[in-house]
């Protein structure tokens, strides 16, 4: 039996396989079977309430898992599947309460990694799958990184190399009139608008948004060394002060610096916003718990950077300026 046989086989038995995809690695479960999907929320550490992504193999699963799709649904899946674009829909009645959250809505995406396309395909049904790591941690994009946060835990890994995309999917809602973007991602937002032909209402985080995503909570996607923002020369400043009062710091730029304060170390960043959201997630967790403080140099604010923004927000401790 070779390795992706070996995976349907364990899936079909109710058990966890981490898979590789084209945005970061997930964590899957047959999602028709609400007891092994019970077992991602209890490796992950994941409240149970909170809803998981279905990952289905194409255009043709749409309708065994939602019901009521608006032509917009069915022409942005047309357009962006298999890719990093996941649909919120009004769920069949037998999506289990367990992948729901108890919501009357479904998360559905088909991701265009070749190893987890094939195996969806030989699967036939829905994977269950949120990203594959504990909550509240940094995303995985290796095989190793799964395995860091799992260690003798870890289920079978699907190793299909570093993830191209790096950042999650793009989540947009099309269940009631006006499309919502819940998560930039993958997809660029401008491309979705372009399809659709109107504009996405974007839904910052809101706690007490009736939407429940977890990947909307502000300190998701988390280092444990503080990660703080700002631009270049505030960061020197910053540097600067910190090393004084003797403290191990990182400077991650994306610009080049004419000069670096001394006994500070430097982590370059690519310049380009694809570039960056490919190494984001290895880079912060390369560099976790070596240093006393992450001093990083704030991205353009402009919309190809929309997705890494958003997760920077979220893993940083403080905006310097
Ligand atoms: O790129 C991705 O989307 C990755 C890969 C593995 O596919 N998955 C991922 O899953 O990021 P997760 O569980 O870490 O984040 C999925 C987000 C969560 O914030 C979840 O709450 C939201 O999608 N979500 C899922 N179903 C939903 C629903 N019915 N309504 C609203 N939000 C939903
Ligand atoms: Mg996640």
């Amino acid at each position: 039996m070779n390795e992706l046989e070996h995976a349907v086989a364990l899936l079909r038995q109710g058990e966890l396989v981490a898979i590789p995809t084209e945005t970061v690695y997930g964590l899957a479960a047959d999602a028709a079977n609400p007891a092994a999907v019970a077992k991602i929320f209890a490796l992950k550490g994941r409240p149970s309430d909170h809803p998981l992504i279905v990952h289905i193999a194409g255009l043709a699963q749409l309708d065994d898992w939602a019901i009521d799709i608006p032509a917009e649904a069915r022409a942005l899946a047309e357009a962006f599947w298999p890719g990093p674009l996941t649909l919120i829909l009004k769920r069949q009645p037998h999506v289990p309460d367990a992948v729901t959250g108890g919501q009357d809505t479904v998360g559905l995406r088909a991701p265009s990694h070749p190893l987890a396309h094939a195996l969806l395909e030989r699967f036939g049904g829905g994977l269950a799958a949120p990203s594959a790591n504990r909550f509240g941690h940094v995303s995985p994009t290796t095989a190793q990184h799964v395995r860091d946060e799992f260690g003798e835990d870890s289920p079978l890994i699907l190793d299909g190399g570093a993830s191209p995309v790096g950042v999650e999917s793009t989540i947009v809602s099309l269940v009631d009139d006006t499309p919502k973007l819940l998560r930039p991602g993958g997809v660029p937002r401008e491309a979705i608008e372009a399809l659709l032909g109107r504009k996405l209402e974007h839904h910052q985080n809101n706690k007490t948004a009736k939407i429940r995503a977890s990947g909307l909570l502000d300190s998701h996607y988390a280092p444990r060394t503080p990660l703080l923002l700002g631009s270049a020369p505030r960061l020197m400043e910053e540097a600067v002060q910190r090393l004084a009062s003797g403290e191990r710091v990182l400077l991650l730029l994306r610009t080049t610096a004419a000069s670096i304060p001394r006994g500070a170390e430097l982590q370059s960043l690519p310049d380009d916003a694809a570039h960056f959201a490919r190494e984001l997630y290895a880079l912060l967790r390369r560099h976790d718990r070596k240093h006393d403080v992450l001093l990083m140099e704030t991205p353009p604010q402009t919309p190809e950077w929309l997705a890494v923004n958003d997760r920077l927000k979220r893993a940083a401790s403080t905006r310097l300026d």
